[in-house]
């Protein structure tokens, strides 16, 4: 299998301080990569890198063999990387609908191009409802299409966030701590969701997680980074074998189902 995503020594420091050190890994297309590590390690820092919010100050990020240096965030979007946020970040006052769909006028698509032909805007709004329709009934949320995002539960806004990125039809997903706040259901909800990603859509999913449950289960990959550092990149049975550094570094908590 190749890799869809390789970040090859990665470097960024706050003030003096190395918060992504010489970083290295790949992720594997059409799997669920999971990165983990303690609090300040450094994984949110790294999303922002691959996702161009960030500068590293060496080294690169490939998507599809090509690097991503010196693009806009709009413009990796665009090549087929879509992200979730720690927070689910949904616009209280609109509909869940209208929530999902932003998902594609952020990528800079949409009715915005065609302003001024009423007619293309009308087809154009028609099909991203489509697709918003279609993203929502993925996570679950269609019958809620109509509401208000703000009478939705945290875990629902949670799923909005997700359709959102899924409207985009992204052949690579990032997710930062996505079952942080579900609740059991919200979390087998979520589960499920990325297997079904990545089965039924071939997608690639690289999630930065907590649960160690969550992550043994379900990844091909684990990527462990501590203070900036990839101290392990491997399969979870070899990651299993060295359970006492994983331990070490994530606290004992961590290889106990958290949440
Ligand atoms: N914009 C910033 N300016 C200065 N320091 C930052 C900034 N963003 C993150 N940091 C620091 O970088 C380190 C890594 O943070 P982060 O990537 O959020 O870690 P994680 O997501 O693994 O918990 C932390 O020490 C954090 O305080
Ligand atoms: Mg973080």
């Amino acid at each position: 299998m190749s890799d869809i995503l390789s970040v090859e020594g990665l470097c960024l420091s706050f003030g003096g301080h190395r918060v992504v050190d010489n970083a290295q890994f790949s992720v594997e297309t059409g799997s669920i990569t999971s990165l983990i590590g303690p609090n300040g390690a450094g994984k949110t820092t790294m999303f922002n890198l691959i996702t161009g919010l960030l500068t590293p100050q060496a080294g690169d990020v490939r998507y599809r063999g090509e690097t991503l240096q010196g693009l806009k965030p709009f413009q990796i979007a665009r090549r087929g990387i879509g992200r979730t946020f720690q927070d689910p970040r949904v616009f209280p006052d609109m509909s869940v609908l209208g929530n999902v769909m932003v998902g594609l006028r952020q990528r800079g698509e949409g009715p915005l191009a065609a302003l001024l032909q009423r007619r293309a805007v009308e087809r154009e709004t028609q099909d991203v409802k489509a697709r918003a329709e279609e993203a929502l009934d993925r996570v679950g949320l269609l019958d809620r299409a109509g509401d208000r995002a703000a009478d939705l539960s945290f875990g629902e806004q949670r799923f909005v966030s997700i359709a959102r990125t899924l409207i985009g039809r992204p052949p690579l997903i990032m997710m930062d701590e996505p079952t942080v706040g579900l609740d059991k259901a919200g979390l087998g909800k979520l589960t499920a969701l990325l297997n079904d990603l990545v089965q039924r859509s071939g997608t690639t999913i690289l999630v930065i997680e907590h649960n160690m449950d969550v992550v043994m289960s379900m990844s091909k990959k684990i990527v462990l980074l501590v203070e900036g550092k990839v101290m392990a990149s491997d399969t979870p049975a070899e990651i299993r074998k060295h359970r006492n550094m994983v331990e070490a570094y994530l606290g004992r908590r961590h290889l106990a189902a958290s949440h």
